[in-house]
Order: C-alpha cells, then sequence, then structure tokens
C-alpha cells in the first residue's frame, strides 16, 4: 500500500507546495506578516517553516547535508519559538522567503527515498497540517480565501443515534505503511455497548440549546468549563449554517452541550471502533473525552516532539477531520489533540451515551 517511488513523492510534494500558495495567493504581502492573534503565527512563518522542517528531515536527515540556514533553525523551531512570541522577530518574508522555500525544495527533490518514503510522507503530511492552521488563522482574522466554505450539511440534527455493540476490535494503525507514532502499535481494545450520534450536531440544534439556557445553566458545565466561559464572558456561539455541523466550539462547551442532552462525549476508542458507521465523519473535528497519551507500548518516532510532549492531561483529543482537513492527513486513527479552550479549530461535536 505504502510503496511510493520518488517520482511519486516529488509530485505530491509539488501538488502540495501549489495547494499552499493558492490558500494565501488572495493576500497581499502585509497580511501574511501581521500577526493576527496571540494564538496564531503569522502566515508567513508558518511557510518558513515548513520549508525549515523539510530541509532538516530530508536534506539534513535523510539527505546528510548541512542544513541550508542554520540561522534560522530556532527561529524556525516550533518548541523554542512559540506562537505568542514569532510575529516580533525577524522570520523571512517576500523574496526572501519564496527563495528559501525553493532552494530547500530543490535540495529535497535529489534527497534519497528511504523506508519507503517515510520521511518524504512526514515532510507532505507536515505541510497539510500547517496548512489546516494558516486557514484557522486566516478565519480568526476575516481573511479566509474565498474558496473555503465550511462543513457541509449533514442529513440528520445531531442527536439521533446509533447503537455500537460492545466487544473488541484493533485499535491504531498497523505496521504497514505510515503512520504517526501515537496510532501505533495496533492493539486490542474493547468497549461496552453505548450509542453514539449518527451524525455531528448541527447549529440549528446548537442554537436551540443555547437559547434554552445552555450558556447560563451551571449544571450542564464542568468546574473548568464554567471558570473559562464566565472569564471570557462566553454567553453565545457565533452559529453558521442550520444544517451544517457546529464549529469553532471548544471541549469545554461541547462537554456542557452533552450533558445537557444526557450524554457524554465518546471516548476516543469510541469513537475509532464506530467511525466506519458514521456519517459527517471529517466534516468538523470531534472532540472527544480522552486525554493525549500513548498506546500501550509507545515508542516516539521519529522525534519526541510530535507527540510525546503533549502527553499528559492537558491536551483532549480530537478524531475524525475537517473541512479544512487533506484527506491525506485525516483517516478514523488519526489523533489530533489541542486544549480545552480551544476556539479556532473547525471543532464541532459528536454525543454518546
Ligand atoms: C497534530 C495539529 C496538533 O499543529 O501542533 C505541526 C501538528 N506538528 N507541526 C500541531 C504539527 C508539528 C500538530 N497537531
Ligand atoms: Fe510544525
Amino acid at each position: 500500500m505504502f510503496e511510493l517511488v520518488a517520482h511519486d513523492l516529488h509530485t505530491v510534494m509539488t501538488q502540495v507546495r501549489e495547494r499552499t500558495f493558492a490558500l494565501v495567493a488572495h493576500l497581499d504581502e502585509d497580511r501574511l506578516n501581521e500577526t493576527t492573534s496571540p494564538i496564531m503565527s503569522p502566515l508567513s512563518w508558518d511557510l518558513g517553516h515548513m520549508a525549515a522542517y523539510e530541509d532538516l528531515w530530508l536534506n539534513h536527515r535523510v539527505g546528510g547535508r548541512e542544513l541550508l540556514r542554520e540561522d534560522l533553525a530556532a527561529l524556525y523551531d516550533a518548541f523554542e519559538t512559540p506562537r505568542a512570541v514569532r510575529g516580533d522577530l525577524e522570520f523571512l518574508r517576500g523574496e526572501p522567503l519564496r527563495e528559501y522555500m525553493a532552494e530547500v525544495r530543490a535540495r529535497a527533490l535529489e534527497a534519497p527515498v528511504r523506508d519507503g518514503g517515510e520521511l518524504h510522507e512526514l515532510v507532505i503530511r507536515h505541510e497539510l497540517q500547517h496548512t489546516e492552521t494558516m486557514l484557522q488563522a486566516m478565519v480568526l482574522a476575516g481573511i479566509a480565501p474565498p474558496s473555503f466554505t465550511g462543513p457541509p450539511a449533514v442529513d440528520g440534527s445531531g442527536l439521533e443515534t446509533v447503537e455500537i455493540e460492545e466487544g473488541p476490535f484493533e485499535l491504531g494503525s498497523g505496521s504497514e505503511g505510515f503512520a504517526y507514532d501515537n496510532e501505533r502499535p495496533r492493539h486490542t481494545a474493547s468497549t461496552g455497548r453505548y450509542t453514539i450520534g449518527r451524525t455531528p450536531v448541527t447549529n440549528a440544534t446548537w442554537q436551540a440549546w443555547a437559547d434554552n439556557g445552555g450558556y447560563t445553566e451551571r449544571a450542564f458545565w464542568s468546574d473548568a468549563g464554567w471558570a473559562w466561559r464566565t472569564e471570557q464572558g462566553i454567553d453565545s456561539h457565533p452559529g453558521g449554517p442550520r444544517n451544517a455541523p457546529v464549529m469553532h466550539v471548544t471541549y469545554f462547551e461541547a462537554e456542557a452541550f452533552a450533558r445537557a442532552h444526557d450524554a457524554r462525549l465518546p471516548t476516543e476508542v469510541e469513537w475509532e471502533k464506530a467511525a466506519p458507521r458514521l456519517e459527517g465523519v471529517g466534516a468538523v473535528w470531534e472532540w472527544t473525552s480522552s486525554h493525549f497519551t500513548g498506546y500501550p507500548g509507545f515508542k516516539a518516532h521519529p522525534y519526541r516532539e510530535y507527540s510525546e510532549v503533549f502527553f499528559g492531561d492537558h491536551y483532549r483529543v480530537l478524531r475524525g477531520g475537517s473541512c479544512a482537513t487533506h484527506p491525506r492527513v485525516a483517516s478514523n486513527q488519526f489523533r489530533n489533540w489541542d486544549l480545552p479552550e480551544r476556539r479556532q479549530l473547525f471543532a464541532g461535536v459528536r454525543i454518546a451515551r
């Protein structure tokens, strides 16, 4: 399944880069370079970071070459340079940025393809993931590309459920082909009987809940959720097309919505087991109640900072993918994670009981 030859990989890399540039083609230089939010990067930073990642993994690690610009390594390292300070720095912009990206790419096309192209795939998916982050920043700033229309409508309110039988199934990704370290090892997991939403919850359903005191009824909310809601003064949701899945929902809101409907959020194990039976998967990310942790026997690969440093009880797992996620990234095994108060994600909710 995953034995891509260099020619195929290079075609994909070219197409992905064209897609990346197309997503920002409507913006001028100033827009690309400005910081629109302390929780997001300037779009130019993301572009430089994609190239630096490609230089590190394909040209340096696989190809054995020196970094093209050693002096940029710290600036484009997500950990050494967190989002809140990226806007103050001399990140590449304009022509020098385009030249750096092109020069890294020219070298990357000469890198050998090892292990079935595993690190090529890592680099391709990294760029695809960052374009979703860039779309979040653009939507947040009100400068989304005209092509971005949001998730498609679903046929259901989000309150209809399907029943899933108790018993074991195989969770995670097998040892063949590309998978992120956090999806492995594949192992038998088990659930009790449960029901889960046939579709994600729609804007119409969400609005009805909000109109019925959803944001003001303390009993629906967890302590942490109520504290967040009160501090931020959040008492409503921006809404959206009635029959489309609600998005820009935080974990805290998703949890409160579920509780108000005598339901809960699915665990990620329940989510993955049910995924082949569900409608609307891939329209919006779906919050699960699970913290982000390693599966039994987890081994960090190829670097700890992809997954392992995020393990613990800060982050919640999101599943499925959104209308902004490229299908190459989204699979029923893919695990996304974020902080429970994040609203910029293209994330919604599917209930369980
Ligand atoms: C998997 C989306 C949480 O954006 O922090 C990008 C993906 N990792 N660069 C993130 C990622 C390194 C990651 N998420
Ligand atoms: Fe990154």
